[in-house]
């Protein structure tokens, strides 16, 4: 030995029996919940929290060690494949079936970066970037509609019933605005930063899904009217967005914030995350995802983003991030207009 580091060989030689894929979370500015009772919603990618997925075929037996949060595998596709049902193993399951490939032994790794269960969309994100990595494997050119309709699947055993926002926004490229089960890029105009605070509660989206049902179902005329208001609002505070008028859009997030509480989403450590960003000047701010727990979306104008961020600290969010109005306007590539079909 001399000293010089050791390179693994395994590290420099391509593998053709490996496919990878990419994806990464997403966060909604307007519209959780109602969407999935046929409102738009408003949502952004976040490329800061990527999800790698490794295909490979057969079953093998390697040891990736102890699974940390975000770090898993699954098998597909033989006698002997872990049973777990998840949405990414289903959306991988589905595409091998739909490529004639059903019953293919794969294994798939998992590295997510994104917290778990905190609203992010990290089911639809692990499902994306499982699917591209198996399609990367067979070499499939995967169409996005296909894609998006894949990953669906795997959302909707996630969700019990999923809108198809969390599919449509972690396959996005910049912000859409999903209307009657399409996702089109709208513009940020508005001169603000968003910044993303963890309440470190782990809310479920399944559950949080079934109660806003439930309650919506208790009494149809007053849904009707809740839906009507949650409508109105989001395509007010759409049009807001692209046109720029801030605190506009930092009212209507405000008063969605209300309506989700209504719909019994809100807990108390979300409100008291959303009261300290508006004493810290935030613009608005609102539970972001499925509620119950996760995170928390504060609009704060342009350069008091770090002070919005620490009020977030000082009153319990464990952790922050911080989404710039600039690199929500530079969409690297345009978002293709994609039919759903869920
Ligand atoms: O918390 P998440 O990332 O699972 O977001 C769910 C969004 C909902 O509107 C609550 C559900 C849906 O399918 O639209």
């Amino acid at each position: 030995m001399n000293g010089q580091p050791v390179r693994d060989r395994r590290a420099t030689v391509p593998d053709p029996a490996v496919g990878v894929g990419h994806s990464h979370a997403k966060a909604i500015l307007l519209g959780e919940h109602t969407v999935v009772h046929g409102t738009p919603a408003v949502a952004f990618p976040l490329p800061a929290l990527p999800v790698r997925a490794i295909a490979r075929r057969g079953l093998h037996d390697t040891d990736f060690g102890p699974g940390a949060a975000g770090h898993f595998r699954f098998s597909v596709g033989a006698v002997g494949a872990d049973g777990t049902e998840s949405g990414p193993r289903v959306a991988v399951e589905e595409a091998l079936r739909r490529w004639g490939l059903g019953g293919e032994p794969v294994e798939v790794r998992i590295d997510c970066d994104i917290p778990l269960a905190r609203g992010l969309g990290s089911s639809a994100a692990c499902a994306g970037a499982a699917v591209r990595a198996v399609a990367d494997l067979y070499g499939r050119i995967v169409d996005p509609g296909s894609l998006y309709e894949l990953v669906q699947c795997g959302e909707q055993v996630a969700h019990g019933r999923a809108s198809g926002i969390d599919a449509g926004a972690v396959l996005a490229s910049g912000p859409i605005l999903f209307e009657r089960g399409i996702a089109r890029p709208i513009a940020f105009a508005v001169d603000a930063d968003l910044v993303l605070a963890d309440t470190g509660v782990p809310g479920s989206t399944q559950q949080a899904v079934a109660g806003v049902r439930r309650r919506l179902a208790r009494d149809p005329r007053a849904a009707r009217g809740q839906l009507d208001r949650a409508d109105a609002l989001i395509t007010s505070a759409a049009a807001d967005l692209a046109a720029g008028r801030t605190a506009a859009l930092g009212a209507a997030m405000l008063e969605f914030q209300g309506l989700l509480a209504e719909l019994g989403v809100s807990t108390p450590q979300i409100d008291e995350l959303v009261r300290a960003a508006l004493d810290a000047g935030a613009f608005g701010a609102k539970l972001t995802g499925a509620g119950l727990g996760g995170c928390v979306l504060a609009l704060a104008a342009t350069g008091t983003a770090p002070a919005v961020r620490d009020a977030l600290r000082r009153a319990g969010a464990v952790r922050t991030w911080t989404v710039t109005a600039q690199s929500l306007r530079s969409s690297p590539t345009p978002i293709p207009e994609r039919e759903i079909t869920s």
